[in-house]
């Protein structure tokens, strides 16, 4: 599994951390930056991800803005993206269980480093469960294809 990295500033810090995780886990993954605490978009380097993963380049990003909000709405608007969001290690388990999660956000404001890496370890580790779930997540990618070009 490849992992498309990706922060803004406000994030920096804590990707960091990420990128020192996946490092230790002998795991691959591309940082696309951003790489420093200078003010930039988050938007940018959340499209990058995004982008590599529409492409097949990597299977999954882990996004960090400021909340992981903005990183989620953008990743969103990328076809086969489904971005979590997620506060807690609950959250990190049932995105991918249930909803076959392939980029998750982190909020580098929100978070602390200790649970950030907590929910990573878990979505990283944790199967999508299928069944009644893919045929939600069918459902979403109906959706996908009547509302992406
Ligand atoms: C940057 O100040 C902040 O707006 C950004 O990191 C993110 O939280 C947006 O959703």
């Amino acid at each position: 599994m490849k992992i498309a990295l990706a922060s803004d500033h406000a994030g920096y810090a804590l990707k960091t951390g990420v990128a020192e995780y996946l490092r230790g886990r002998g795991l691959d993954f591309t940082d696309f930056g951003c790489g420093s605490g200078e003010k930039v978009d988050y938007v940018d380097y959340g499209a990058t991800a995004a982008q590599a993963v529409v492409s097949g380049e990597c299977d999954r990003a882990i996004l960090v803005c400021g909340t992981g909000l903005g990183m989620a709405i953008v990743a969103g608007k990328f076809k086969g993206l489904r971005p979590t969001p997620c506060a807690c290690e609950y959250a990190a388990e049932v995105s991918r269980s249930h909803n076959d999660s392939n980029c998750l956000t982190l909020g580098g404001r929100t978070h602390t480093l200790e649970l950030a890496l907590r929910m990573v370890r878990i979505w990283l580790d944790t199967p999508f469960e299928g069944g009644r779930h893919g045929l939600r997540v069918q459902k979403i990618r109906d959706i996908e294809d009547r509302n992406f070009k």
